[in-house]
């Protein structure tokens, strides 16, 4: 399956912090957030990537992450000069993806906890598996309804009087139907190809899954100042408290065997002196101790 980190638009709510680097490269507590997304496919197994973003931030982006060969990844990037929706990057990105399934996530969707994502890749076949989340505010999110029997039966975008608190968060796994279902949608009222809208067309097409996320799984969102900051005291709590990081690509790639430990070693061995490295080097000494464990 081919991966698509979508970390487009204009970050407006984060003025002025995102005047001069997007949303996506902020700092959330000690690294750039778009390496939250990143590490959950890569330890969902995914190594192949399109990051996609607008033409002025996406040769920042190039520069922080490559081609991903450092770290046993391959990393493609794909400009969406305007925000048209999420669904365009399926057509941005159609000819990375060609015949393959295809993951998309949002460069801004943080999680932690849980073996949700992994088992849904390892299991995923065919049709579209998307995830429910339950929040205090459905109404800023695609909004997933289920009847008795816990099956999906609506889906929304960001209904006023939504039906359920349950929130679709930004992963979808898709197989490659999604790019004839991308080219058939039209824009929404707000201009855009709705994720929300290829979702429903699986849904209606009876091939939709959507799995609940327990509430064991964090999904933090860092799009405002406030949240952005909540986001960083959260992983610096966590970190703090067992000693490992989220959202580190280069250990994450270490466990799924897309890196040898001689090569990570090299790599930790080129960085700077600082605690990221450090902690990669301590990464390094337990798996030569102990092999790996489960990330
Ligand atoms: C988008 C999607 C929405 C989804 C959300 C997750 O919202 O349109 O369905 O629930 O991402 O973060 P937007 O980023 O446009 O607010």
């Amino acid at each position: 399956m081919k991966g698509i980190i979508l970390a487009g638009g204009a970050g407006s709510r984060l003025y002025p912090l995102t005047q001069v680097a997007s949303k996506q490269l902020q700092p959330v507590y000690d690294k750039p957030m778009v390496y939250y997304p990143l590490t959950v496919l890569i330890a969902s197994g995914i190594r192949e990537f399109c990051l996609i973003s607008t033409p002025h931030d996406l040769p920042r982006f190039r520069q922080l992450l490559g081609d991903g060969s450092a770290w046993g990844l391959h990393i493609e990037y794909r400009e969406q000069p305007r925000p048209e929706g999420i669904a365009q990057a399926f057509l941005i990105a159609a000819d990375f993806i060609g015949q393959d399934p295809v993951t998309l996530i949002l460069g801004d969707n943080i999680f932690f906890g849980g073996d949700a994502f992994p088992r849904a890749f390892a299991e995923f076949q065919s049709g579209a598996t998307i995830f429910a989340y339950h929040v205090t505010d459905p109404e800023r999110y695609g909004v997933v309804e289920f009847d008795a029997e816990g099956k999906a039966v609506s889906l929304e975008e960001k209904p006023a009087q939504p039906r359920s608190n349950y929130a679709v968060p930004g992963v979808y796994l898709y197989d490659n139907e999604v790019v004839a279902i991308a080219r058939a949608m039209k824009p929404s009222p707000r201009g855009e190809l709705e994720i929300t809208d290829v979702n429903k067309e699986y849904l209606r097409r009876g091939t939709l899954r959507v799995q609940r996320l327990s509430r064991g799984t964090a999904w933090l969102d860092a799009g405002t100042s406030s949240s952005l900051h909540e986001a960083s005291a959260y992983v610096q709590t966590i970190e703090k408290r067992q000693g490992m990081k989220l959202g580190c690509p280069e250990e994450a790639a270490l466990y799924r065997g897309f890196l040898t430990l001689e090569k990570f070693e090299s790599l930790v061995s080129g960085l700077p002196k600082c605690e990221y490295r450090d902690y990669l080097a301590d990464v390094a000494t337990e798996v030569r101790r102990v092999g790996i464990k489960s990330a």
